[in-house]
């Protein structure tokens, strides 16, 4: 078998620069989410450095077929990070739409569940393995996320719910943990906030060493944590 690590939300801003950065391990890099393309990722990684996995994340089915290929195809996925998720927000609660409290909860707790009840039971069996989900800032601090507490509530739920896991996976050996990022440095947050002074949010790429790290053996004894990214956001 060869190692693999699978990144979810592989087509997004942050999901593409965790690709690059685990392109240049000795893993093959199992993209997994929307808008991913094999011919794309074989013209910038080359061919047989990534597997494109075209997928609806909060899909059991889904998952089942990509986990029935990927033993198909002899890889074993011993670290992810999962990086599918969105921002709707903008009104206060009482003006806050079912569709929109509805699809924070689906693309950042759903997929997050969903993901992990899929690959947790091969690491289990292994007895090895690291997962990383990214959270946000709104997690840990939620009284900053005024107009948007749909977001704010549906990270803080995924958060609780890898810490939970990482507690029942502890034993194992297998490893679960949570990135805190703060506004990103992508370019849909460029567009929506061109005013803004872009020195003091984090970059992608500064994400992908930190998560790199979590899923290493230097990060053996790290598991359950919630890891502020804040870049230059004051505490
Ligand atoms: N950007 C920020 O400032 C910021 C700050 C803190 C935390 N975060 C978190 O960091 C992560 C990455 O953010 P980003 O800015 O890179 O977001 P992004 O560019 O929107 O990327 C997210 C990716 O996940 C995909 N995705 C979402 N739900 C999916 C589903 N159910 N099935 C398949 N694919 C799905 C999206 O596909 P579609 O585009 O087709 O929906 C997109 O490709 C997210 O979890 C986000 O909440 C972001």
């Amino acid at each position: 078998m060869a190692r693999a690590v699978l990144i979810s939300g592989a087509g997004g801003a942050l999901g593409s620069a965790l690709v690059a950065h685990f392109a240049q391990s000795d893993a093959v890099v199992v993209a997994a989410g929307r808008g991913v393309v094999q011919a794309e990722l074989d013209a910038k990684y080359g061919v047989g450095r990534t597997l494109a996995a075209p997928l609806e994340l909060a899909s059991e089915v889904g998952w089942r077929e990509l986990v029935e290929r990927l033993t198909r195809e002899e890889l074993a996925v011993d670290g992810a990070v999962l990086a599918a998720g969105g921002w709707r927000g903008g009104a206060p609660l009482s003006e806050t739409g079912d569709d929109v409290w509805s699809s924070m909860l689906a693309v950042n707790l759903e997929t997050a569940r969903v993901s992990l009840r899929a690959l947790l039971p091969g690491m289990l069996g292994a007895r090895r393995g690291s997962i990383v989900l990214v959270a946000s800032l709104a997690a840990a601090r939620p009284w900053e996320s005024a107009g948007a507490v749909a977001y704010a509530a549906s990270k803080a739920a995924a958060l609780a719910l890898v810490q939970a896991t990482a507690a029942e996976a502890l034993a194992s050996g297998v490893r679960v943990n949570a990135i805190l990022p703060s506004t990103i440095d992508t370019p849909a947050n460029r567009s929506a906030m061109p005013k803004a002074d872009f020195t003091r949010w984090v970059a992608p790429a500064s994400l992908a060493q930190v998560a790199g790290f979590l899923l290493s053996d230097a990060a053996r004894d790290i598991s359950g944590a919630a890891l502020p990214v804040y870049g230059r956001v004051g505490v």
